[in-house]
Parts: C-alpha cells; structure tokens; sequence
C-alpha cells in the first residue's frame, strides 16, 4: 500500500507528459479559458488589453506589417492579435485547437467584415504550402512544449517563412523574472 501510495505521489520527469489539449480543449475548461482570454483586465489566457493594444503597436511597426504581410499565428486563442493584424491589411492565417475560441474568433473576425484564415488543429502537426513574413506565438506557449516539440516547431517555422521572414516568439526568461 504505502509503494502504490508513493507511486502516486511520484513526480513526472520535467515535460513527460503534454497536457496542453486537456488544459485548452475540454469543453468545460476551454469555455472558462474563453472567458479569460475576453476579460481585458487581467493576464491569464491572454495579456491584458492595453497591452496587447501596446504590443500590436510594437509588432506592426517592427515588422512594418501591412497590406503584402502574411503572417501565421500558432496558439491564436479568440483572435485578440489576428484581428487587429488583419485591421492592418495584413494576410492572417490563425491555427489553434481549442474550438470555443476558433468559433469566436470566426465570428467575431466576419462581424467586423474582416478575413482571416482559422484552422482548427494541433498547431504540431499544422503543415502548408503558404510562405510567411512573419509567424507569431505569443503567451509563453513555446515554453509549454518539451525541447523535441521545440525543436520540431522551429524547423517547422523555418520551412514556412517567406525569405527574410521573422518568427516573434513571447517568453518567459530569467531576465524577466528579476
Ligand atoms: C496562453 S493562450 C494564448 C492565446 C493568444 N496567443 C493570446 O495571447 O491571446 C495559448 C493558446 O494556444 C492554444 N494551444 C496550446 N497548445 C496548442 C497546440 N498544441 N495546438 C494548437 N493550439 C494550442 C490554446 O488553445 C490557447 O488558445
């Protein structure tokens, strides 16, 4: 008894298991997440919205995203940054698994008479053809993957971009934890 007690107790080994579709896509979590990610103030599935606001800011004039930019947003959520990307003419492709927020993002992106390609999917497995200036994964996702997802979502990466492409990745770092 007391073995199969400490069996339980035993800590996994650091990334031994992927957890992220049970955390995103069960259907009672993955509405509350919704939720989260549409209350502008505060930083749980998504940042705040003044700084989203700020950041696209940023994304837009360090990237001089405009009316020929394509760009591909792995983990897109709702939509919060897609949308506003798309606002700048930019081509958006968004890829994320989780459908409550694929399904907002949908109507949302045609109530404001925008376009924006969502694709349902594990963004692991996501292939295409298209080419793009620049990929974004923004919420400290790529910090969530073990160093093999890691790696196989940057050459993945690297196979899509459009020569002279950008990848922006949203991290934690230990500079940002002091
Ligand atoms: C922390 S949220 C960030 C959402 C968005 N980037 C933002 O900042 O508003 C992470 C998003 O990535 C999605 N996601 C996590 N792992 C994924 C995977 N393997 N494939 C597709 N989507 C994934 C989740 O469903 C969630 O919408």
């Amino acid at each position: 008894m007391f073995e199969l007690l400490e069996k339980i107790n035993e800590r996994p080994a650091p990334f031994e298991f992927y957890t992220a579709s049970e955390l995103w896509t069960d259907e009672h979590t993955s509405r509350q997440m919704l939720a989260y990610h549409l209350n502008g103030d505060v930083d749980l599935s998504s940042r705040n919205s003044s700084f989203i606001k700020e950041s696209v800011r940023w994304i837009v004039s360090r990237f001089k995203v405009g009316e020929n930019t394509k760009i591909a947003d792995f983990g897109c959520g709702p939509g919060l940054y897609a949308l506003e990307l798309a606002r700048k003419k930019a081509g958006v492709t968004g890829i994320d698994f989780s459908n409550s927020s694929i399904q907002y993002a949908r109507n949302s992106t045609s109530k404001r008479g925008l376009s924006i390609t969502y694709v349902q999917q594990n963004y692991l497995n996501f292939e295409t053809d298209e080419r793009f200036d620049l990929i974004i994964m923004i919420m400290c996702d790529f910090c969530a993957l073990s160093p093999d997802q890691r790696k196989g979502l940057l050459r993945k990466f690297y196979s899509m971009l459009a020569p002279g492409g950008s990848v922006l990745l949203d991290v934690y770092s230990l500079k940002a934890s002091k």
